[in-house]
């Protein structure tokens, strides 16, 4: 459904059926639109925050039903909180707005943006909280409740210019839709979600303005010569396909993304233990977030041109599958031991990596669902991080922030190379008993060979999280997209 952006400043009983305010441990400010709810019900918000001993912690929040104000029926306050990172703040806001909204089913809201917060940077961060915060996954559900949310209007002290507004809703829209169309990807069952049907995605999303997509056919992919990927693909009735889609900007500058694609991980031979397959649908984020980025390019029109890249395979155990002790050799001419066929994400991007080097880019960022490892380091908010350039680091940990997804950087330690070495191939596909997020970074940069400008995510902990957060929903959570957006944004 669209939605309906407006901006005002003029206080009235008609701005829509919930008001949302951020409110701090100071109590209503003079001159907000709260103040002019409050007085229009006789003192009753601030008497009833009072009560209730709401103190403006973040996180925290109270909804107020309203009876004698126009068409307001509720006012929803939240807590501003002492926000390290205010815009992330603003975000919440609005994904819980919007959550709000639909459990209400109110057509129009209003909101408030804190005084301090009411720049086009901080109305496109709300824009896009309320797309993220109104996903849901109900495709397979027989009964759902669609939103009937259409109007959003932000109330703001000073209106700005009509253009910055429009491009505030453009941003804010497209950031959020793609978040959500990797979410779809990656919630989507692996039974409906098999290689080929990635490169369909692909091959919609190639039809779109100023963007290209070939997508290599199983026979294509053995006469390049992918034999790394294609081991891990041979156990599957599902042919694999390998995505390549290429953006072109203004610059000639290019950036490389390449996302780890396997529809289901079910560990090949090296079978995964039932519970830890619960979610493997989820082991195809990366290539998710590569589709979810391109299906926005030719809207935002970043400068920089930018090739993605997707080695798309289930992993299956079966009479063709893979074996522990297989050697295959890469498309890049190595050859690697296959220990374990759970192992698999960094024989597909091993491959990958290469084409993708091949095209020649100036940047190589890689993103993948690589290792438990990383999820018992960092947990399940933080992508890990490692490269070998520390302003690509620093630049994707910088739009990170800006898009609300905590990444921190690990070190790519070189006496561990030591621990990938096989005593029969050039390489094998795991390492020692510890650091396993740190080996498998390694692994993959002997692929990346003397480039200088790559960054892998490995995004095992935050891209599907079995529970909901303030600012997460359950399932794909479409991690990386906008910190990828903004990354190219600011190129
Ligand atoms: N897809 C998994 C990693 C993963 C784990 C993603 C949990 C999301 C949540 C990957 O292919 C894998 O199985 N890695 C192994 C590597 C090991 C065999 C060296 C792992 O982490 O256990
Ligand atoms: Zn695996
Ligand atoms: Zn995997």
């Amino acid at each position: 459904m669209t939605l309906q952006w407006e901006q005002t400043n003029q206080t009235s009983e008609r701005l829509g059926e919930m008001v949302v305010v951020a409110l701090s441990d100071k109590g209503i400010q003079k001159g907000t639109l709260l103040s002019f709810l409050d007085h229009s019900v006789q003192g009753g918000i601030s008497q009833l925050l009072k009560k209730e001993g709401f103190k403006g912690k973040g996180g925290e929040a109270r909804l107020f039903p309203l009876f004698h104000t126009g068409s307001i029926r509720y006012l929803l306050a939240v807590g501003a909180g002492k926000e390290e990172n205010a815009l992330h703040g603003i975000r919440k806001l609005a994904i819980r707005a919007a959550r709000e909204a639909r459990r209400l089913k109110v057509k129009s809201i209003c909101i408030e943006l804190p005084a301090a917060y009411q720049s086009s940077e901080a109305l496109q961060t709300a824009i896009e909280g309320v797309i993220l915060g109104g996903y849901q996954f109900d495709q397979y559900k027989s009964e759902s409740e669609p939103s009937v949310l259409q109007q959003i209007s932000f109330f703001l002290k000073k209106k700005l210019p009509p253009i910055a507004f429009k491009k505030a809703v453009l941003f804010g829209e497209k950031f959020g839709t793609a978040t959500n169309f990797a979410r779809d990807l990656v919630n989507t069952p692996a039974c409906d979600q098999a290689p080929r049907v990635l490169g369909r995605h692909a091959e919609k999303i190639g039809k779109l303005p100023g963007i290209s997509v070939r997508v290599y056919t199983k026979a294509e992919i053995e006469k390049m010569g992918m034999r790394s990927f294609l081991a891990v693909a041979q156990g599957s009735v599902e042919p694999p396909v390998f995505i390549h889609l290429k953006y072109k900007g203004r610059k000639k500058q290019k950036v490389g993304l390449i996302g780890k694609g396997i529809t289901f991980d079910s560990g090949g031979l090296s079978l995964k233990p039932g519970q830890a397959m619960e979610t493997m649908k989820c082991d195809m984020s990366g290539a998710a977030a590569v589709l979810a980025v391109f299906s926005v390019l030719s809207e935002l029109k970043p400068e920089v041109s930018v090739e993605g890249f997707i080695a798309a395979t289930e992993n299956m155990p079966s009479g063709s599958a893979d074996r522990p002790g297989d050697i295959v050799r890469t498309l890049s001419g190595k050859t690697i031991e296959i220990l374990n066929t759970d192992a698999e994400g960094r024989l597909t991007l091993a491959d990958a990596i290469t084409f993708a080097l091949r095209q020649k880019p100036d940047v190589l960022i890689d993103t993948a669902t690589l290792t438990g490892a990383c999820v018992v380091a960092l947990g399940e908010l933080c992508a890990g991080i490692m490269g070998n350039d520390p302003k690509l680091v620093s630049a994707l940990r910088k739009a990170g922030e800006r898009s609300g997804e905590k990444i921190w950087e690990l070190p790519l330690i070189e006496e561990y190379k030591e621990l990938i070495k096989s005593p029969i191939a050039d390489l094998k596909n795991i390492g020692g008993k510890g650091g396993g997020t740190i080996t498998a970074g390694l692994f993959l940069q002997e692929f990346v060979g003397e480039f200088k400008h790559w960054a892998h995510i490995d995004i095992a902990g935050p891209a599907f999280t079995e529970k909901e957060f303030e600012d997460l929903p359950r399932g794909g959570t479409g991690s990386m997209v906008r910190t990828f957006l903004q990354y190219l944004l600011n190129c």
